[in-house]
């Protein structure tokens, strides 16, 4: 069965262009997004990785580390790294792991065969800080990522992690958000003295708490 919400994220040892890696050990303590690309020397891959490159301050404001894996060795991915820096104007500044025997890959189902039985797909990990994941997107080979909707669901996962409060469609950062149904309208007068708008019993917005 695939990986799901809620489970533990597989550790690992691999090789990366920051050297050998062990995945919870390299995760510490913090937030991660580990991202899967079909194969080195790609195009999209290629926009892809200096975008994340340029993001990088993105993430660590929010106390996430990224880490992209490829199933080639990673004596490609210091080849290609030049070519990203080159093209994109942003020089790779994470870790690349390399996969050429699958490992990683299979562990987190990041081949899909009736894709393509060798090659993994565009996935997307997002791991909270007790290893467990939060959100998992799949893309085809074919189509690039929007990280910055990456970051916008870890701005909205860090939120509803410490309030009690769900976002809502198109939600970004400093919106107002909804208080989740399962506190009571006598609790939520406690955790938003502030006051609510109930446009429903069950649909009550409320600013984004600080
Ligand atoms: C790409 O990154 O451009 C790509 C990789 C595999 C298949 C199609 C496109």
């Amino acid at each position: 069965m695939s990986l799901q919400l809620g489970d533990i994220a597989p550790d690992f040892e691999a090789d990366s262009t920051e050297g050998k890696i062990r995945f919870h050990d390299w995760i510490g303590g913090g937030w991660a997004v580990l991202f899967s690309h079909p194969k080195d020397f790609t195009p999209v891959c290629t926009t892809e990785l200096g975008e994340v490159a340029r993001l990088k301050p993105e993430f660590e404001k929010r106390g996430v580390k990224v880490i992209g894996l490829s199933v080639d060795p990673v004596s490609d991915h210091r080849k290609w790294a030049a070519d990203i820096e080159e093209t994109q104007g942003a020089a790779l500044n994470f870790p690349l792991v390399g996969d050429p025997e699958r490992k990683v890959s299979s562990l987190y189902d990041m081949i899909h065969p009736n894709a393509n039985d060798t090659l993994t797909v565009r996935s997307v990990f997002v791991i909270g800080p007790d290893k467990k994941i939060k959100l998992t997107i799949t893309y085809p080979a074919s189509t690039g990522r929007n990280f910055d909707e990456v970051l916008r669901v870890i701005d909205s996962l860090q939120l509803t992690a410490k309030y009690q409060v769900a976002t809502p469609v198109n939600w970004q950062r400093g919106d107002d958000v909804i208080i989740v149904p399962a506190v009571s309208d006598e609790d939520a007068k406690k955790k938003f003295p502030q006051g609510w708008k109930a446009v429903k019993p069950y649909l009550r917005i409320v600013k984004q708490p600080q």
